[in-house]
């Protein structure tokens, strides 16, 4: 058939510009996603930061700066009892999976001041 050739080109050219506009939207939203979490996390972390500061001279360590992951197992030392700071521990096991999550990705978005 004349021109089939074409026709199937156009085609793919089509899915292809559904697919990218497609991935576009999931970015899209996956980035207002993140930068929610992260507003739900500044909103929790109101709970911290009356003895968690930005500094380093502090005798309460600074929890701004770790990754993601580091601020998450660091968290899970509380919830699972290897560290037993009592008052950690009672802050740790009031969070859910979700809310530390958010302060995770709020405390790595903060920059440590030096002092
Ligand atoms: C009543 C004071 C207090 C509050 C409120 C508090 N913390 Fe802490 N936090 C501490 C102390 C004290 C330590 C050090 C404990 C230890 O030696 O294990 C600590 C340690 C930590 C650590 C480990 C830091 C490191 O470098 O080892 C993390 C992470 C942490 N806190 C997160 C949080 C988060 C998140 C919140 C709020 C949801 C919070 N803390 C609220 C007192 C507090």
């Amino acid at each position: 058939m004349p021109g089939s050739g074409f026709i199937r080109v156009m085609l793919m050219l089509k899915n292809l510009a559904f697919v990218i506009a497609t991935s576009m939207a999931a970015l899209t939203s996956l980035a207002a996603f993140a930068n929610e979490e992260r507003e739900y996390g500044e909103y929790l972390a109101g709970e911290c930061t009356s003895c968690h500061r930005d500094g380093a001279n502090e005798t309460i360590p600074p929890i701004v700066g770790y990754e993601v992951w580091a601020f998450v197992s660091l968290m899970d030392t509380y919830r699972n009892g290897e560290r037993d700071n009592q008052a950690m521990v009672s802050v740790a096991k009031s969070l859910d999976e979700e809310q530390i999550k958010a302060l995770a990705i709020y405390f790595a978005s903060v920059e440590p001041k030096g002092n």
